[in-house]
């Protein structure tokens, strides 16, 4: 995990939305498998604050030591109020009974009011209130004295879609919602809607905030190309077993695949416990010596098995499943297109048990 090329992506992206836009850095998902902590401490200085899922997400931040606003995007808060205010999170709120027990527990830990954000669910339909309920809601939210509203936001369902068309109805929508509370009195400090896709492609989506998870991990999604973003993450092992075998050997568990030549076999120790999805079986390739191999058959729980025939491998020669290596590279989009999923869930994916190693630290 480099680091360094986080902050630079950091910068690519504040550079595009300009100085009065602020970074919600998206941190949620153990910072989409990159690591949370490692992650939030190298953006802290160049962020705005941190989104994240969970209360206990942002628990984990405060206890590292990150001091930014973090806002918990998820919205549900179970038995973790008292969490939120005890830790200083920002709760993203779509129920008034939330802000009763918000409230409640600011006052038995002596808190001061307790900020949040209302969520608006503007076609989404995930979280947030909808614009025909925001109304009664700020009425009753003003009635309790222990919360403060201070930001509003939406999230778009397709902002990176071939047609614009539902994540500009989105916005219209959040618009009228915003209006309408201005025409009541009501400015919270901060608006904010724009995932990654929406920053790029729709700058009238970015207004205080914007929320960027996969663009600073060094993707772009479609539709929203960033010119000098650099993949963060990459994943690398090496080869721990090599066989010669001969032509109509099987590989590997269920018999799909069967060698049709005389074929170099290396082990590599990633299997799907890993996060090196069970779906790439036969699909996928990886680099050796700078070179493109297949993966033979199906992927084990901890090992997979690559042919590097004509490859000249030795044991221990490093393999790559994910990032460069010589003139070669394989992208989370690959990944992604030989597993039937999305680059953010092969981030997300990689397991706990997978060491994660840091460079570039210091900035
Ligand atoms: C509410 C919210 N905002 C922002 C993001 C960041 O999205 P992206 O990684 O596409 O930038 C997410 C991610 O799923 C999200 O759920």
């Amino acid at each position: 995990v480099d680091l360094g090329l986080l902050r630079q992506n950091a910068d690519l992206v504040s550079a595009l939305v300009g100085p009065k836009v602020g970074l919600l850095a998206v941190v949620k998902a153990d910072a989409y498998g990159h690591g949370a902590l490692a992650c939030a401490r190298a953006l802290e200085k160049k962020v705005f604050g941190f989104g994240v899922s969970l209360v206990e997400e942002g628990v984990e931040l405060r206890r590292g030591g990150i001091e930014a606003p973090i806002v918990v995007l998820g919205s549900f808060y179970g038995l973790s109020h008292r969490d939120v205010v005890a830790y200083r999170l920002t709760p993203v709120v779509s129920d008034v009974a939330d802000l009763e027990r918000f409230a409640r527990a600011a006052d038995e830990l002596a808190s001061p009011r307790v900020p949040f954000h209302l969520k608006i669910d503007t076609g989404m339909s995930r979280l947030g209130i909808r614009p025909e309920g925001v109304g009664d809601f700020v009425d009753r939210a003003r009635r309790i004295s222990g919360v403060e509203l201070t930001g509003i936001c939406t999230h778009l369902g397709e902002a990176d879609g071939d047609d614009g068309a539902f994540a500009l109805a989105q916005l219209a929508r959040f618009d009228e919602v915003r209006a309408g509370l201005a025409a009541g009195g009501v400015r919270p400090a901060l608006a904010h809607a724009a995932n990654s896709a929406a920053l790029v492609r729709f700058p009238e989506a970015r207004y205080d905030l914007v929320r960027p998870g996969l663009l600073l991990y060094g993707h772009a999604p479609a539709h929203a190309a960033l010119a000098g973003l650099r993949p963060v993450l990459s994943l690398r092992s090496r080869i721990v077993s090599l066989r010669q075998v001969p032509a109509g050997t099987r590989i590997s568990y269920a018999g799909l695949f069967t060698t049709a030549r005389a074929t170099t076999v290396a082990t590599v120790p990633v299997g799907y416990a890993d996060g090196y999805s069970r779906r790439l079986s036969g699909r996928a390739e990886v680099l050796v010596a700078g070179r493109r191999a297949a993966v033979l058959g199906a992927i084990t729980m901890d090992m997979m098995m690559v042919d590097v025939t004509g490859l000249s491998a030795q044991l221990g020669d490093e393999v790559v499943l994910l990032g460069a290596q010589g003139q070669e590279r394989i992208s989370a989009e690959d990944l992604a297109a030989w597993s039937g999923t999305i680059p953010w869930e092969i981030f997300c994916g990689v397991s706990k048990r997978v060491p994660r190693v840091y460079v570039g630290e210091r900035a």
